[in-house]
């Protein structure tokens, strides 16, 4: 069965509202419906945005996807400054971002934090982007792989094998991140096949192959073809590049050049 691609804009703590629609009116400007329908395409703002894109989608009935970057793992009550998983999904909020680097190493997520979340955001109706990776002193000292396969298993904790099977898993080399360095293609799709290999362990092969796992870390529209060509990449998670519409249009038209 093949794997429908997902390229996802991961805009960070960028751009307010009005920035915001602006870009995703030039984003949609370059793309076609042979795009749509090739690679799946989500945009993930801040909270601030994520009313003002739902809009804009919703009257310009754009086939593009809405994420956040993150949520709260608790249903509602006091938590201040949380937004709960129950507001995004009435957002028609498609997926959350769960356990990015930034957020397991300056807000101290960890992996039972990322696994509560998971838990939450599939309990209304959304999709996880579970967002696993090694840093640079753990790949120095050979436990890259260790480290990725102990991230996936603690964070699939009590997910059935339907919901693994719906979700996204993100493979970024916390070094990769923001650093304009890439990992090779090779080493990129290897992980992404390890990663696929623990959720076939985990659960059984089926699972695995619907699975989509994508690569993240400095994509660019000059590495991406490389990068998504590979066979076990399914899509990418792609920071700062997301910010130039014209940047990330080439990356989500990748499949134009196949
Ligand atoms: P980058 O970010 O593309 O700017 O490296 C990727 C990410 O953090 O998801």
């Amino acid at each position: 069965m093949a794997r429908r691609p997902i390229i996802a804009g991961n805009w960070k703590m960028n751009l307010d509202h009005l920035e915001a629609i602006g870009l995703v009116q030039r984003l949609v400007y370059h793309l076609e419906p042979r795009d749509y329908e090739a690679t799946e395409i989500v945009v993930v703002p801040p909270f601030t945005s994520l009313r003002s894109i739902q809009t804009l989608i919703q009257g310009d009935r754009l086939d593009i996807g809405l994420g956040a970057q993150q949520c709260s793992e608790e249903e509602s009550g006091a938590f201040t400054g949380e937004v709960s998983p129950a507001m995004l999904s009435r957002l028609d909020v498609g997926y959350v971002l769960c356990g990015h680097s930034e957020r397991r190493t300056l807000f101290g997520e960890t992996d039972e934090l990322v696994n509560r979340k998971v838990r939450a955001v599939f309990a209304h109706g959304m999709l996880p982007i579970l967002c696993v990776g090694e840093s640079a002193e753990q790949r120095d000292a050979g436990e890259a792989e260790a480290i990725v396969t102990g991230q996936v298993l603690a964070c699939l904790e009590e997910v059935s094998a339907e919901q693994a099977a719906s979700m996204v898993i993100a493979y970024e080399p916390v070094w990769a991140i923001g650093t304009g360095r890439t990992a090779t293609s090779g080493d990129a799709d290897g992980m992404c096949a390890t990663v696929r290999s623990v959720v076939a362990g985990r659960y059984e092969q089926s699972v695995a192959d619907r699975l989509r796992v994508q690569y993240g870390g400095s994509v660019k529209p000059g590495n991406a073809a490389e990068l998504l060509r590979q066979p076990d990449i399914d899509g990418a998670l792609v920071g700062g590049a997301s910010l130039d519409a014209d940047d990330f249009a080439v990356i989500c038209r990748y499949h134009r050049t196949r």
